[in-house]
């Protein structure tokens, strides 16, 4: 199971990748437009920030696939190595996650709100697949269930795409969506540290604190 930082706030991914062990970051046009500053500089700056082990998700603008398919492949020749070209599961995003396969360009489908969208952006040649856990949630979903059943028809039709759970609010999500078979989480930092921090953990750790110190005194070494 891999986890990604779902921003473009790069204190947040030198913070996050400094701290967890964090494969990557996502990033779509709401989060890039918060970050209110040049796109493609942000851009470039993430990937310098994340070196070239990590992966990179970064969503297109377009709504045509010839729009979307030259916004890939620029950000693909930019970007290099571990580079996917995110793309809503609309109908033009199909047609570019298509296009963009033939070329060799590696792409993520997002804005998934449906196990038959997984299926469509798999034939498609999408490497991964987004749904949306909080936003099905927020609708009277199930986000979870959706996560169960898009693991349940990759394995039973042997497709090739894996699942990276977006969209999440809670650890519960992250949590059921892990166990539902999300072979990839993403989340903002914030969240990311509420998978860490635990007050019984803190209290532990207060605990033992005391007591080393009730001896040793503050000697924080062995010699
Ligand atoms: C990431 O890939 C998604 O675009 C993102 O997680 C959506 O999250 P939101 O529903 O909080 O906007």
């Amino acid at each position: 199971m891999l986890l990604l930082l779902d921003t473009a706030n790069l204190e947040d991914i030198k913070k996050g990748i400094d701290l967890y062990p964090i494969e990557g970051v996502t990033t779509n046009p709401s989060i890039i437009a918060r970050e209110n500053t040049n796109f493609l500089s942000r851009i470039c700056d993430i990937k310098d920030t994340i070196g070239s082990g990590r992966m990179l998700h970064v969503q297109t603008v377009g709504l045509k696939a010839d729009d979307i398919v030259r916004e890939g492949v620029y950000l693909n020749q930019l970007m290099g190595d571990n580079f996917y070209v995110k793309i809503p599961v609309i109908p033009e995003g199909i047609k570019a996650m298509k296009v963009l396969k033939s070329m060799g360009v590696a792409t993520t489908a997002t804005a998934i709100f449906t196990p038959q969208q997984v299926v469509m952006a798999a034939r498609a040649g999408a490497s991964y697949a987004a749904p949306y856990i909080n936003r099905i949630d927020n609708i009277i979903g199930d986000g979870v269930k959706v996560v169960e059943d898009i693991s349940r028809i990759i394995s039973t039709h042997n497709l090739d795409i894996k699942v990276l759970g977006a969209s999440f609010k809670n650890t519960e999500q992250i949590h059921k969506a892990c166990l539902a078979g999300a072979h990839t989480i993403t989340a903002p930092l914030d969240l990311v540290e509420t998978l860490v921090n635990h007050p019984l953990t803190g209290a532990s750790v207060e605990k033992f604190s005391i007591e080393w110190e009730s001896v040793y005194g503050k000697k924080l070494t062995y010699d």
